[in-house]
């Protein structure tokens, strides 16, 4: 352990349980505690605990519990030393190291100086914007001339890299950072005539970490060259993993739980707009389809997403894509299309906040029930479409693990398809039938015993691990 154990005590004792999970978890007093959803399982009715007196927490719902370390480790999968080093920040503790291994120093050092490096781009970025003249004739004016206006732009710490080729790589190299970091992290490249900008030219919008940190970043191109794509983005790092951010949860999350709700946009500058017309719980998966990870980081606030895209082919497309994973973490899907001229941030643009909030509301449709009238649009008369549809629509019930939901959905699109709830009912049962059948191991042919018996002890196994359990119980072999 690198950190003396005084130290270790000290931080432990600074750090208030109740403010380090409340940067998590939205908690709310009631008696001498704090209660919220838990953000280890999934509930509707908080029984996750925080006690201050004791500092210390604890979910009567799956039995997680433990000190605010235990949590950060739980929560930000950080190992215990790095638990402390943020607590340690946090609480302004200074930290004097033992000795660490070498590889500790390693690791330990590759990220935070991937870190600092970022940290001094931004500020780079940032001033070169405001107060050169490059920047503010070309930066600030490409900004300002797209309808923001400075509060957003400062508070997003948007930026601008100069259009010499190598002027952010020298003046990184000149306050001695060295070449094989500023390639590392993706802030310049190696090209013939050695280390060039990654982003010369572009106006930059930093992408933070949860927790605010600069993780990396993206610039868009300010001319209309073709050759060039219009945003660069930083390669993946020891500190940047594409599949787990969302371009501005850093400023959305406070909202999100608030509001209990997630609005999913597309690109940059939606999320600026929307903040900017005071819709604050907003995130961007950047072009990207939605992972897994993303939607996970999503839950911990919110169970409540709404995808708002653009009113074209391309947006209802999208739209489609990924929601299935959304809904198979039990979370609730709307959709929200925009008139086909617009997205979010010309949208914005055009109308007031009150406008677009009464649009949001009035245009939310349940997923479900967006992508059967859709889907029935384009089957119309035809039997054979129809079919597909009703199957395709059906796969996508199945993925809800709540029983009760999977009924509801049965029920309402029964009437929007015009076909008897038994018909869907037994294609449902027959696809999660042949979905416990895959996690199981059993070949589709073989027809198992409804005695449990037969389940083999590895079968015992994965029917814990799996999802699936809620299904067992509802199928009727
Ligand atoms: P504007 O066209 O300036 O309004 O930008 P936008 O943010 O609205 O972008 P758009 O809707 O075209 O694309 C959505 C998102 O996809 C962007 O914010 C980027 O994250 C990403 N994206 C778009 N074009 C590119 C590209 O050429 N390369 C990469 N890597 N990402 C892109
Ligand atoms: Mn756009």
């Amino acid at each position: 352990m690198a950190i003396p154990r005084e130290i270790v005590e000290q931080i432990l004792q600074a750090a208030h349980i109740e403010e380090v999970v409340g940067e998590f978890v939205t908690l709310k007093k009631r008696g001498s505690n704090l209660w919220g959803n838990c953000p280890f399982h999934n509930e509707k009715t908080p029984s996750f605990s925080v006690n201050p007196a004791r500092n210390i927490f604890k979910c009567f719902g799956c039995g997680k519990a433990g000190d605010s370390a235990k949590f950060l480790m739980e929560h930000e999968h950080y190992t215990y030393p790095e638990a402390l080093r943020y607590l340690a920040k946090k609480y302004n503790i200074k930290i004097e190291e033992k000795q660490q291994t070498a590889e500790e120093i390693m690791q330990q050092s590759i990220r935070e100086k991937m870190f600092n490096i970022n940290e001094f781009a931004d500020k780079y970025f940032v001033d070169t914007l405001w107060n050169t003249e490059e920047g503010k004739t070309i930066g600030l004016e490409y900004f300002r001339e797209r309808g923001y206006f400075d509060p957003i732009i400062q508070k997003f710490h948007l930026g601008y890299n100069p259009a010499k080729w190598d002027a952010f790589t020298e003046h990184a190299k000149k306050n001695g950072y060295s070449e094989e970091l500023l390639e590392q992290i993706g802030l310049s490249i190696k090209g013939n005539n050695g280390l060039y900008d990654r982003y010369h030219g572009r106006v930059m919008f930093p992408i933070h970490s949860l927790t605010g940190r600069v993780i990396g970043f993206g610039g868009r191109i300010l001319t209309n060259d073709k050759k060039s794509p219009k945003y660069q983005n930083s390669p993946e790092s020891e500190i940047y993993d594409k599949k787990q951010t969302l371009y501005g949860i850093y400023f959305a999350k406070n909202a999100i739980a608030r509001q209990d709700e997630c609005i999913l946009v597309e690109g940059y500058f939606d999320v600026l707009r929307m903040h900017q017309i005071g819709i604050e719980n907003v995130v961007a998966s950047s072009g990207t389809s939605l992972t897994m990870e993303q939607i996970r980081l999503v839950k911990r606030y919110t169970k409540n997403i709404t995808m708002l895209y653009d009113g074209d082919a391309a947006g209802i497309h999208a739209a489609l894509r990924g929601t299935d994973m959304i809904l198979s973490e039990g979370m609730n899907v709307r959709v929200v299309v925009l008139p086909p001229e617009h997205d979010p941030d010309t949208f914005g643009k055009e109308f007031s906040t009150e406008y677009v909030s009464n649009y949001l509301k009035e245009n939310a449709k349940d997923f479900i029930r967006f992508k059967t009238e859709l889907l029935l649009k384009d089957a119309e008369n035809d039997p054979i479409k129809r079919g597909q549809v009703i199957r395709d629509i059906v796969e996508t019930i199945s993925v809800i693990p709540d029983s009760i939901f999977r009924i509801t959905y049965v029920k309402e699109c029964s009437r929007l398809l015009d076909m008897p709830e038994q018909t869907l009912t037994n294609e449902l049962n027959k696809i999660l039938r042949s979905k416990l059948k895959k996690t199981l191991g059993i070949e589709d042919n073989v027809v198992p015993e409804t005695d449990t018996t037969t389940v083999t002890p590895k079968q015992e196994e994965l029917l814990k691990t799996s999802c699936l359990r809620v299904i067992i119980r509802s199928v009727n072999w």
